[in-house]
Order: structure tokens, then C-alpha cells, then sequence
């Protein structure tokens, strides 16, 4: 906290080694190191001001996943870090509590450098919207998990095609906690809560516990739910988040697996992109003697609904094969412009069989309804910045744009499918 009280944060993105447990190190990128970056953590109402440096020998830009901020300081590929310059955004945080992330955005590089080690969590508090009881002692029973898939070659570096037949870039086969290849935690109380980030380019994952137990889930994108809710198995496409408490009983270990994301995924997507492959992805060891946690509250956090007969606005965006509404991302052109201070709902949809998303910068949204009336997941009940689009299925979603208007820098929304954002699958907005 700099002399004004501003939070300031240093990010230098910069190339290095890692060992991913492969024998060798590998080339990885990273922030303030070789691989991944740090955990950053601000509360509402404070004025943060990140100095970004880059110190790669490309472009790069820095995107604040979920925050709600100005366009300028939001770090799309409009507005690119050259090799060797400082940029410094510089905003007021004003959102619930929540997990968010940043990764880069670059124009066509964002696979690429999110793949090598280009991404981090940003941890938002807010005691209105946080509930005291829960798990929140970082690192001890609150987790930062961010998962991600790697595919290697024989000399240990990371392979950056694409699987054959993937439709969706690169799947690997191994997976990362937090860049740690075979990993565990060690559980010292009875609940232990998990931030979870789907940090991969592509992969879709769809988590369970080994045994099958149910565990609670707290919280979506944005910020907690308003009430908790048992599952037992919980997809997550690629940039969502979701916070879990998971019950540990003394001496006992559980892994967190995932399993292939039935009954969404058709044959293709099974066989081609990734559907059918399990993972290993944590193993939770409890302690002899493990200190008892506060009980699940049954009520979180007031999510106040929005209206849609409030919505001064209707759009339609279909994700088709790598374009949305059959245009692809283009320098310059606005897709909508949407007025300050209003509510607008938007259907989004696949109409494709492989998998996308959709993701929008600046606001959360709320899930009205999926488009072919079908149940809508727990995870839905809740603020979200990205949905997965089910083959030739989607969401009607509500959202109000507030705070920043901007007309001369536009906001983007994309499928988080990284390589279909890099090949064009991606537009832009303005507020006014
Ligand atoms: Cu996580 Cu526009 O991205
Ligand atoms: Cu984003
Ligand atoms: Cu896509």
C-alpha cells in the first residue's frame, strides 16, 4: 500500500525453466518468476495499480478475468505491452467477493502464452458479500486450485499442437495443481474450501471426489451463491471458477478426480476433444487430528436477481465454427453498443457440435434459462463472467452494464476455448 493507499501490485512477465516433473526442466513463462504468477488479493473499495513490465521478447497485454473496470484498463489486445515497456492500470475494485484470475489477452498469442505459465488468481474481499464462518485462512483451509493440462515431448518441453482430431487446441495429458505435477494437500481441518480456476486453453474438466462423496458448492465466478448446494460432480469449461468445501474426516485420504463430462459430450467430443480422458487431479490427506471448522451456513449471500423486464436491450450471439453471428474478430469494428446504466439479456448459443463458451469482459451475468428449457446446474445460480455452451445448446443471460463508459475502447466477449478466441471467435462492445 503506496503513501495515497493505493494497493500496488509488480507483475514482470518474463521466460524461464521449470521442473514439471519431467527429469529436465522445461521452458515455461511466468510473472515475477519462471512459471505461473502470484496470488493477487485486494479489497472492495480500495484503488489498485498494477506495474506491469514486459520483459518477453513479444507482446503481451494483462487481463483482469472477471473484474469489473474501465475499458482502457482492462488490458485487451487493443491496447498491447511491447517487449521491454511498463504499463500500469489503475482502478478502483468494486465488486463482490470473489476468485477471479488474469492472463494475458494478446491479439492471436493468447493461447500460447496462457499455455507457457501466463496467469494468476486475484482474490477480491468484501465483507458484505463474504460469509465469516466459511474456510479463509489462505494456503491452510483456503485453497487457491488452479487446474491445468500440459502435453510434453520427449525432452520434457511443452508441445503446443494440438491433439490429432481437437478441434479445441492443445489437450495434454498431465495436469497441474498451481504448476505442481503429482500433487497434494495436506488437510489440517475438518472442512477445507477450494477456489477452483479452470486455467487450461481447452480442456473442459468435471470434477468428483474418489469415493463418489458429495461436496458443497459455494460459489461461481463472481462471487458466493446464495445458498449452498451438495454435488457430486462439477464441470468447469476453461476461465470458470467455483468455490467447494470438501468434509475431511481424520487420517483419511480422497482425491479429486476428473471424469469424462457425460452427458453434454457427444461422440466426437469424447473421442477428439478430451471427453473421454480421467485425471488425478489432488489428493486431499487429512491429519491424524483435525481441527474442527464452523458448520455450512445454510444461507450464503443475497444474490439480487435482475429483472428481464427491466432490459432496455435484446441480442442473439451464436458461437458457430470460429466466428460469432458469422464474424470474426476484427480491429475496430463494434459488435454492440450497449448505454451506461442499463440492463440488457443476451441468448447465447452454440450452434455447433464442439465445444465453446461464452465469456464477457467487464460485467457478471446472471443464467435466465438454458435455450432448449433444460435444468440449469447449480453453478448457474450465481454472478458469471463465462458459461460453457453445450453442442447446439445455450443460455439466455441477463446482465447490467454500470460505472464505465467509454466509446473509444471497446470491452470484448469471446469463447474461452483460447485457440477459437485466437482465431477470431471473439467480438467487441462499447458502453456509452
Ligand atoms: Cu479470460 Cu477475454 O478472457
Ligand atoms: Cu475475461
Ligand atoms: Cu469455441
Amino acid at each position: 500500500v503506496d503513501k495515497d493507499g493505493r494497493r500496488v501490485f509488480e507483475l514482470r512477465a518474463q521466460a524461464g525453466q521449470t521442473d514439471l516433473g519431467r527429469g529436465e526442466p522445461s521452458a515455461t513463462w511466468g510473472y515475477n518468476g519462471a512459471h505461473l504468477g502470484p496470488t493477487l488479493r485486494a479489497k472492495r473499495g480500495e484503488q489498485v495499480v498494477v506495474n506491469i513490465t514486459n520483459q518477453l521478447g513479444e507482446d503481451t497485454t494483462v487481463h483482469w478475468h472477471g473484474m469489473h473496470l474501465p475499458a482502457r484498463m482492462d488490458g485487451g489486445p487493443d491496447r498491447p505491452i511491447r517487449p521491454g515497456e511498463t504499463f500500469a492500470p489503475r482502478w478502483r475494485v468494486d465488486q463482490p467477493a470473489a476468485t477471479l484470475w488474469y492472463h494475458p489477452h494478446p491479439h492471436e498469442r493468447t493461447e500460447t502464452q496462457v499455455y507457457r505459465g501466463l496467469a494468476g488468481m486475484f482474490l477480491i474481499d468484501d465483507p458484505d458479500t463474504d460469509v465469516a464462518t466459511l474456510p479463509h485462512e489462505y494456503g491452510v483451509d483456503d485453497i487457491p486450485v488452479m487446474v491445468q493440462d500440459k502435453a510434453f515431448d520427449d525432452d520434457g518441453q511443452l508441445t503446443e499442437s494440438g491433439r490429432f482430431g481437437s478441434e479445441i487446441g492443445i489437450l495434454g495429458d498431465s495436469v497441474l495443481v498451481n504448476g505442481v505435477p503429482g500433487p497434494y494437500l495436506d488437510v489440517t481441518t475438518t472442512l477445507v474450501r477450494l477456489r477452483l480456476l479452470n486455467a487450461s486453453t481447452a480442456r473442459i474438466f468435471n470434477f468428483s471426489l474418489s469415493d463418489g462423496r458429495p461436496f458443497t458448492l459455494i460459489g461461481s465466478d463472481g462471487g458466493l451463491l446464495d445458498r449452498p448446494h451438495q454435488v457430486e460432480r462439477l464441470m468447469l469449461s476453461t476461465g470458470e471458477r467455483a468455490e467447494v468445501l470438501v468434509a475431511m474426516r481424520p487420517g483419511e485420504r480422497v482425491v479429486l478426480r476428473s471424469g469424462p463430462p457425460a452427458p453434454e459430450g457427444d461422440f466426437a467430443t469424447r473421442r477428439f476433444q478430451g471427453g473421454g480422458d480421467r485425471f488425478d487431479v489432488l489428493e486431499l490427506r487429512a491429519a491424524a487430528t483435525l481441527k474442527p471448522s464452523p458448520a455450512v451456513p445454510s444461507t450464503l449471500v443475497a444474490v439480487p436477481r435482475l429483472d428481464p423486464a427491466s432490459a432496455a436491450e435484446t441480442r442473439e450471439m451464436r458461437f458457430s465454427t470460429r466466428d460469432i453471428n458469422g464474424r470474426k474478430m476484427e480491429h475496430g469494428r463494434v459488435d454492440a453498443v450497449v448505454t451506461r446504466d442499463s440492463t440488457e439479456v443476451w441468448t447465447v448459443r452454440n450452434g455447433h457440435g464442439t465445444p465453446h463458451s461464452f465469456h464477457i469482459h467487464d460485467v457478471q451475468f446472471q443464467v435466465l434459462a438454458r435455450t432448449d428449457g433444460g435444468p440449469v446446474p447449480p453453478l448457474l445460480s450465481g454472478w458469471k463472467d463465462t458459461v460453457y455452451l453445450p453442442p447446439h445448446e445455450g443460455y439466455r443471460v441477463i446482465m447490467r452494464f454500470t460505472d464505465f463508459a467509454d466509446p473509444a475502447t471497446p470491452y470484448m466477449f469471446h469463447c474461452h476455448v483460447l485457440r477459437h478466441e485466437d482465431e477470431g471467435m471473439m467480438g467487441q462492445f462499447v458502453v456509452v
